[in-house]
């Protein structure tokens, strides 16, 4: 009986936590989708640490996070520093439990790069699937230790199938949606939920890139709410906008001949 009471108080400390994270860490937060979900969470009483490797930016993102009357820690960290990021995920810990983990930082080198099809693949792989990894494996090891935690890691409806256009950036994404699925069930016992984030096209300095048209285009603060509340929810999957994730959806149920022949008319990421 003593056993079910305690269960239940820890299964509501949890919900608690995934609606009201105190202590949150979001990577590539000086810009885009990861500064606009870092501006719906900051509130008094709510600590955010963010990095990105523009200082300018991140400064002035730290300035409006703390207006909303959060506290910050603003680093300026290449995700690809496996090194630099753990020391910078323990030493947070130390200072109080991490609720909320937030692997958002990637790169989508676009049509215009001047990169050759090699350097593109490895430069993407290196930020959007080890970044993803130096982020998130020191952050399971603090929440493995302080017993609870919530991971969020953003794909794309671009990490569903072999998007034409961009391979790298479709493939990252495809490698990261899998992972953060495959570590939601493996975390599960271990109250650590896992979350996988996947966009359709938000406005954001990486699709100012885009020469292409760009369906159902949300704002980045439109974005961040849907997110903050799929967290709050414990959602698997959030995927949007609806009719382009629904497209995506449809694309993979069909025989794959056709989805090819449909890919090959459609806009290249
Ligand atoms: N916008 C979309 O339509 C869309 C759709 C689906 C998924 N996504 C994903 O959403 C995430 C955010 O992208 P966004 O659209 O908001 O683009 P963004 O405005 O360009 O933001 C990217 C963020 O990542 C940071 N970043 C990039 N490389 C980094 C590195 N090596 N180390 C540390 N930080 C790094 C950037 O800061 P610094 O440049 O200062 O480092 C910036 O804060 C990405 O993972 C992206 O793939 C975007």
């Amino acid at each position: 009986m003593i056993g079910i009471e305690t269960n239940t108080n820890f299964l509501a400390k949890i919900v608690f936590f995934m609606k009201n994270p105190q202590r949150i860490l979001i990577t590539g937060a000086n810009s885009g989708i990861g500064e606009a979900v870092a501006l719906e969470y900051a509130k008094e009483g709510v600590f955010i640490a963010i990095t990105g490797r523009n200082e300018e930016r991140l400064a002035a993102t730290k300035k409006e996070l703390e207006a909303k009357g959060a506290t910050v820690d603003a680093r300026v960290l290449n995700v690809t520093d496996e090194a630099a990021m753990a020391v910078w995920v323990k030493s947070l810990a130390e200072d109080g439990p991490i609720d909320l983990v937030i692997a958002n930082a990637g790169v989508g080198f676009g049509a215009g790069t001047k990169m050759s099809l090699h350097e593109r693949a490895v430069k993407t792989f290196e930020v959007n699937v080890n970044g993803v990894f130096n982020t998130v494996h020191p952050a399971i090891d603090v929440m493995k230790q302080q017993g609870h935690g919530q991971i969020a890691i953003v794909s794309s409806v671009a990490g569903f199938l072999g998007l034409p256009g961009n391979p790298a950036y479709s493939a990252s994404k495809n490698a990261v949606r899998a992972y953060a699925e495959s570590l939601r069930g493996t975390y599960a016992n271990r109250n650590i939920e896992v979350n996988v984030i996947c966009p359709g096209y938000v406005i954001s300095r990486m699709t100012a890139q885009n020469k292409h048209a760009m369906p159902f285009l949300m704002t980045s603060e439109k974005a961040a709410k849907i997110i903050v509340k799929g967290l709050a929810k414990n959602k698997a999957r959030i995927a949007f906008p609806f009719p382009t994730f629904s497209l995506i959806r449809t694309l993979q149920a069909l025989p794959y001949f056709i989805a090819d022949k449909l890919l090959r008319v459609g806009p290249k990421k």
